[in-house]
């Protein structure tokens, strides 16, 4: 009995041993064949059973069915993580042979160099940078620019209001306050940044923009001094050839105010396009920070910078700024 014992066991690590090997689905079937199929070793034992000891033969048939148990269980096994395996068996995933994604290397977005650009040009006339909270507060978003109570500018529909006392700046002015308040004169700084108003959007309007804001505040500051600096600044900007004008205006927070307009492009068409306002600093904001307004003059500034971009760059609306359409992104 015990031949046929040590016969079952070895068939047992023999096949265990097979089935370790196999890779596909094709040799599983084979072993299957060989080992557990109606024709396989296993079965090929049972003849041998009319050798064995009939009292001997009820342990070999339990150890014959215990083996042919334990084959099938390994073969299920097998089976199952042959399957799950397939996709590494197909091949490797990563193919190193592959030739690599193209690297596209990103760019400044064309208001970020504008600002970059414009900066530059002002810092060679001697202008530092200053900033400001684009969250104020109505002291430093009218009330210190001289803008009263009761004006039209600071009704709730004209304005992003974030409670009674604080709103998105509706302009850069607010950084004229803050440098002031900061320093003492003589003072000439720029400070570009977003301002945010309920306007309808089309072609030149946006519900929010950037502003380049520029404060001049010396002793006997006057307004060619403002004409100057803002004519050399376009011919330096645009070219020679580009046209400009100041045009009369009014400003709470300046006496006497301009606009400045510039030629432009807009969808085909060429208008004369606002760039903002300018004019001499109002008595009234000196004293609100301070300042000793028989003492200092100034002239101060607020252009759209995205308009200054469209004039600069030929873009015919000022949406594509804000599209992040890679088409426009990378073609300016
Ligand atoms: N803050 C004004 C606006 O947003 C523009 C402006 C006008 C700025 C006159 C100035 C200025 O500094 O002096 O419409």
């Amino acid at each position: 009995m015990s031949a046929m014992l040590d016969q079952l066991d070895a068939i047992e690590s023999e096949a265990r041993g097979a089935l370790d090997g196999l890779a596909d689905a094709e040799a599983l079937e084979k072993w299957r064949l060989a080992w557990i199929g109606p024709k396989g070793r296993l079965k090929g034992l049972l003849g041998s059973m009319k050798d064995v000891a009939p009292a001997d033969r009820p342990a070999v048939g339990k150890r014959m069915n215990e083996v042919k148990v334990a084959l099938e269980g390994a073969f299920e096994q097998r089976k199952a993580s042959l399957g799950s395996a397939k996709p590494q068996a197909a091949g490797p995933m990563l193919d190193v042979t592959e030739p690599a994604l193209d690297h596209t290397i990103g760019r400044t977005h064309v208001l970020t160099r504008t600002i970059d650009e414009l900066i530059e040009v002002f810092a060679r006339m001697g202008f530092t940078v200053a900033t400001g909270p684009e969250v104020e507060d109505e002291h430093h978003n009218f009330t210190a620019l001289n803008i009263p109570p009761d004006h039209p500018a600071r009704d709730p529909l004209d304005n992003f209001f974030i409670d009674g006392k604080h709103l998105l700046r509706t302009q850069t002015s607010t950084v004229q306050i803050r440098a002031m308040e900061q320093s003492k004169p003589p003072l000439r700084i720029v400070s570009c940044g977003r301002v945010y108003r309920p306007d309808e959007v089309d072609a030149t309007h946006s519900f929010m923009f950037h502003q380049i804001e520029g404060l001049y505040v010396d002793r006997q500051v006057s307004m060619v001094d403002l004409k100057t600096t803002l004519l050399q600044f376009a011919h330096a900007y645009f070219g020679p050839e580009a046209e400009v004008k100041l045009v009369p205006s009014f400003f709470p927070f300046t006496e006497p105010s301009a606009e400045m307009h510039i030629k432009m492009n807009v969808r085909g068409q060429w208008r004369w396009v606002e760039l903002g306002g300018c004019g001499m600093v109002d008595p009234n904001v000196f004293k609100a920070v301070g300042y000793d307004p028989e003492e200092w003059t100034g002239f101060a500034f607020g252009l759209g910078i995205e308009r200054i971009a469209m004039r600069r760059y030929g873009i015919p609306d000022i949406r594509w700024l804000f599209e992040n359409d890679l088409r426009f992104l990378t073609s300016v």
